[in-house]
């Protein structure tokens, strides 16, 4: 406990950390196949409202309340509550956040171990090595086995380096490849036979799909591609100067992450045409476009095979994306367990990560072998169910039980001013009845 705090070494290094950990998997799959299954820009236009009227708000909680605390999503709960109850549920609360980003880790890893086999399936077939191949691509437990212990390797390493030399570090250098990735993507596939159908689907919107579910699914999504309410932000947050803007970095994040979902957009949805006019179905029995692992681990490399050679490196740039951008989710759903270890139990981070990340990988195993029945339970308890209602929890502690005072002080580090702004004049009790209000409506609709 004696040891200092890390500390993000700029306010860049911040951006690309908590960038890194929004934009991933969530973007670059999820975003364009929920748009491809309700409706196309009709569910944009919704994402980007919810995006900017929900998620940035709870955001902005987190941010704020890690900052000023200082310490672990436990620990800054428990700080900010006034009596016993709020120290009690702050306490569940926190012991929740990192049950919550440890589960939801434990499926990621899976699903992105998925992305290292299929990036190591090109380099396979270059060499010639097709029996490789083939396996890197089968649907095997000991596949599934094997590469998720890579990745959640790969995990621990960074997560061992510590905030700068390891979260960081390994952001500020992955995102910008990212974004270089993606666009040379996109400027691939755009001009492939088929593409501009693609685009169709994708801008055209259809106002017809607009439905209470298509809410549901917008707000679930603008969660996870937040990375809210286990905790994440909130540690981020705390390794963040008091010389920043609060209110503006977060704005930058949202801007960043829903960016992202949106251009992901522009490769995804055209490779799906591209893909049919190469003779490839892309649609399912019941007529709706194939959206689950079948996209992105058929549909897509299926239409890589028919490009030839070039297909090859296509490929290794497509799944290159996938690994880099769930690595830098996954980095900062490790960092929640371990900064508790580390600040509660007054452990070193090596051992730490090593622990933690043990654990993490434990479970992910549980699932592997028992794929068809944790799988989709997993993952529906950790985002339907976890993150809102964990993010109403961080609602009510910045809205209804931190001291006012002491959330604007905290507000006006790094931006003096701003009681005058529209900001301070909305977001407190926007955040204090607005968001719990919609979040527990959509939750509701879920439940019943
Ligand atoms: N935001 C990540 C994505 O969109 O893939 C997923 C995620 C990261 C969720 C970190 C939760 C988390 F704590």
């Amino acid at each position: 406990m004696s040891a200092p705090r890390g500390q993000f070494s700029s306010n860049f290094g911040f951006l690309m950390a908590a960038a890194g950990s929004a934009v991933g998997l969530g973007n670059i799959w999820g975003f364009p196949t929920n748009v491809a299954a309700n409706g196309g820009a009709a569910f944009v236009v919704v994402y980007l409202l919810l995006a900017f009227m929900l998620a940035y708000p709870v955001l902005m909680a987190e941010l704020s309340i890690g900052r000023y605390a200082r310490r672990n999503m436990v620990q800054a709960l428990r700080g900010i509550a006034t009596g016993p109850v709020s120290r009690g549920v702050g306490t569940i609360a926190g012991f929740g956040g990192i049950l919550v980003a440890s589960l939801i880790l434990s499926f990621y890893a899976i699903v992105a171990g998925w992305m290292v086999a299929h990036l190591a399936d090109p380099f396979a077939n270059l060499f010639g090595a097709s029996e490789t191949a083939a396996w890197l691509t089968g649907d095997s437990t000991a596949r599934n086995f094997t590469f998720t212990a890579i990745f959640s390797g790969l995990t621990m390493l960074i997560i061992a380096s510590g905030v700068e030399k390891g979260i960081e570090r390994w952001s500020t250098l992955l995102m910008p490849a990212l974004i270089i990735l993606l666009l040379m993507l996109i400027a691939y596939v755009l001009f492939q036979p088929g593409a501009m159908k693609g685009l169709e689907a994708y801008l055209i919107p259809d106002f017809s799909k607009l439905s209470p579910q298509l809410l549901l699914s917008a707000m679930g999504q603008a969660f996870f591609s937040l990375s809210l309410g286990v905790g994440t932000m909130l540690i981020y947050g705390s390794y963040l100067s008091k010389q920043e803007s609060l209110p503006r970095l977060g704005a930058l994040v949202t801007l960043i992450d829903v960016g992202i979902a949106f251009t992901a957009g522009l490769l995804i949805l055209p490779a799906m045409y591209v893909a049919q006019e190469a003779g490839t179905q892309i649609y399912s029995e019941a007529g709706e476009l194939i959206a689950g692992p079948g996209l992105i681990l058929q549909v897509l490399p299926a239409m890589f095979e028919t490009m030839g050679t070039s297909g090859h490196f296509v490929a290794i740039a497509f799944f290159a994306l996938m690994v880099i951008a769930s690595l830098t989710s996954s980095i900062s759903m490790l960092e929640v367990p371990v900064a508790f270890t580390i600040e509660n139990l007054g452990m070193k981070r090596r051992p730490a990560t090593l622990m933690m990340g043990l654990v993490i990988f434990a479970i992910s195993t549980v699932i592997i072998f028992n794929f068809e029945a944790l799988f989709g339970l997993v993952i529906s308890i950790a985002t339907e169910y976890g993150q809102p209602l964990l993010g109403v929890v961080l609602c009510v502690f910045a809205g209804w039980i931190w001291n006012r005072d002491q959330l604007l002080m905290e507000l006006k580090e790094g931006h003096p001013d701003i009681e005058q702004t529209v900001f301070w004049k909305i977001w407190p009790w926007y955040v204090r009845i607005a968001c719990p209000l919609l979040i527990l409506a959509a939750f509701a609709q879920t439940v019943l």
